[in-house]
């Protein structure tokens, strides 16, 4: 082999290793970045159906007064998680939000459920002192903690339940629980029955698994809030960590994070805050979700 080709496939396979150090150092070190989203779902006439805002919340896109505003977080998995208790914890109530809620997965693989409780303990505690109430779903990690675990740690757990939150308005909002049933196939669990005099525009879903999406019809609600897909975790090219790992229906679409509309419903998914499998993100920050909702129709409820 000549000494110039030699030469350069020697340049080439050093450059590669360093590239590919420098991803894995990276990955290493993401668990540790919260990012706080500032996200709006349902609101005034003048905006855009939903739209992500500011990354700061000192920025004039971002309402200081919203009708309801919801402090989302999920995929905590335990010691999966990297992000400091208070330092989530500031994140989740900083903006004054109406409620809390957790969007599922406490553990991995319903082992060792302490540390995520922990999470949500320390979390409810400060919550309380500021008058926030606390919600979660199961996720599929989640389904041998039951209601007790939560509620005993300051989350009151919505098992394919409704419970109705006041706006800034004095609105009547709707926030539909929905369990996870974590089997392979998953079992959908069916709606619950919804009271008829808050509209669709004010029910918002809470469930794991976005693709739950496929099984609801299109006016039981209107926003729906989820986890599960960790926004990828790892980021990999031709959605490998999807085709290889999970059998999600979204992702094969092009949605793992972020906004989307299905079925005349409008979905957020958060990327999660830990790490399943391995203690690495690559091009997926946790996630700390601040959602505003607003509805600027005249009528009390109904309508
Ligand atoms: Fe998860």
């Amino acid at each position: 082999m000549p000494a110039a080709v030699f030469q350069g496939l020697f340049i080439a396979s050093v450059s590669l290793l360093f590239i590919a150090m420098a991803f894995f150092i990276w990955a290493i070190i993401e668990p540790y970045i919260l990012k706080i989203e500032y996200v709006r779902m349902f609101h005034r006439k003048e905006y855009a159906p939903f739209e992500r805002l500011s990354k700061d919340s000192s920025s004039s896109s971002v309402q200081k007064n919203p009708d309801l505003r919801i402090a989302f977080f999920s995929d905590l998995h335990g010691r999966g998680c990297r992000i400091k208790p208070n330092k989530l914890c500031d994140a989740l109530v900083s903006s004054a939000p109406d409620i809390i809620v957790f969007g599922g997965d406490i553990c991995q693989r319903g082992k060792s459920i302490e540390p995520g409780l922990n999470y949500l303990r320390y979390i409810a505690n400060r919550a309380s002192q500021l008058g926030i109430p606390c919600f979660a779903v199961r996720g599929n990690h989640d389904v041998l903690i039951n209601s007790a675990d939560f509620d005993s740690h300051g989350f009151h757990l919505l098992v394919n339940e409704t419970v109705i939150v006041k706006s800034k308005q004095s609105k009547d909002y709707l926030i539909i629980g929905m369990d996870d049933s974590g089997r392979k196939p998953r079992i959908y669990p069916t709606l619950p029955a919804l009271p008829e005099d808050i509209p669709p525009k004010r029910r918002i879903a809470v469930v794991h698994n976005p693709d739950y999406i496929y099984t609801v019809g299109k006016n039981d609600f209107l926003s729906m809030l989820s986890g599960h897909l960790h926004g990828g975790q790892i980021y990999l090219p031709f959605k490998l960590e999807y085709r290889l790992l999970r059998g999600d229906r979204l992702p094969m679409e092009g949605v793992n994070r972020g906004f989307f509309e299905r079925n005349g419903i409008r979905g957020y998914i958060s990327r999660g805050c830990g790490c399943v499998l391995f203690p690495l993100r690559l091009f997926s920050k946790p996630e700390v979700s601040i959602v505003d909702f607003d509805d600027d129709s005249e009528e009390e409820n109904g309508g």
